[in-house]
């Protein structure tokens, strides 16, 4: 008599409503006396592969930033809560052949601002070996051991590309935020970046939030999308997002997305201002 009621209350008790990592509310961008675009709204839960796709010029960039803060919001509500920490690889840097500065070192850059205070000789090498810890580890989960201790000029793209990303994990974000992390890969790595931060969404637990030219190497493993054109956005499943319906009613004239035989997504038609994004002209 005592346990049945107990169990009953188990297993109907509504789960706890989880928190998101961000949410955009009827937001609304203004730069340089230009609203870039206005009532978008997005939900981003622990967890999941967000890709931010657009011709250029729409403003995914400038989305990416309202994020990190550095830009404001002119109208409605973005919202990144204290618990959400951040990490964040700008658009495609590149390094000479000449840099010397180790692919380590560029990695251990990351924990910069996370060392404060007055130093005290034994806490000092504490925090030293935990800091050395949290370098290794975040070069371990990008696969980059082998070629860390090299100079990062002497690295390839693909190796450079893990060893940023490396830099923006090693403070342990719930929140990735990348902007173009495949530009200027070749296709191979574009698809071993694309399984890593896949991995790193599922296995633990961290938010991606990714701006992409082409969808097609990230298609599989999205949760959702924000598609900007038009000074509008529409958010939602890929399949929701990606078709000729919502695209046309987006730009407002007639899109069309075709599927390849091989899956890939081609979006034809886009209107005369969208020149040369990736994954549709
Ligand atoms: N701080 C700024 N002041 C004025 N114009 C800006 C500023 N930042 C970006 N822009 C302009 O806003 C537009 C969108 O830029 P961006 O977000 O970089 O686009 P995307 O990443 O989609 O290519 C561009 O026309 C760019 O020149
Ligand atoms: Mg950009």
């Amino acid at each position: 008599m005592t346990a049945a009621p107990i169990e009953h209350a188990m297993a109907t008790a509504p789960a706890p409503a989880p928190i998101p990592v961000l949410e955009l509310r009827g937001a609304a961008v203004r730069v340089g006396g230009r609203t870039l675009w206005s009532d978008v709204d997005l939900t981003v839960q622990a967890g999941e592969f967000t890709a931010v796709l657009g011709p250029n010029g729409v403003g995914k960039s400038t989305l990416v930033k309202t994020l990190l803060g550095s830009v404001p919001a002119a109208a409605g509500e973005i919202r990144v809560p204290n618990h959400t920490r951040i990490g964040y690889l700008p658009q495609r840097r590149s390094f000479d052949a000449g840099v010397r500065v180790r692919g380590i070192d560029l990695v251990r850059l990351g924990l910069d601002g996370h060392r404060w205070g007055i130093p005290v000789p034994g806490l000092n090498r504490a925090r030293r070996r935990a800091e050395r810890d949290r370098v290794e580890a975040a070069i371990e989960q990008v696969g980059a051991t082998a070629y860390a201790h090299r100079p990062i000029g002497q690295c390839s793209g693909g190796e450079q590309q893990r060893l940023l990303l490396a830099q923006a994990l090693v403070t342990r974000p719930s929140l990735l935020l990348l902007d173009e992390p495949l530009d200027s890969l070749d296709l191979p790595n574009q698809s071993a970046i694309a399984a890593l931060l896949g991995r790193i969404c599922r296995e633990d637990g961290v938010s991606v939030v990714m701006v992409a030219h082409d969808v097609n190497p990230i298609l599989h493993r999205l949760d959702q999308v924000v598609y900007l054109a038009e000074g509008r956005a529409v958010a939602g499943p890929p399949d929701q997002v990606i078709n000729s319906d919502t695209l046309t009613r987006l730009y407002g004239a007639p899109v069309e997305v075709l599927r390849t035989a091989d899956g890939r997504l081609v979006v034809v038609g886009v209107p005369e201002d969208c020149r040369s994004c990736g994954t549709c002209c």
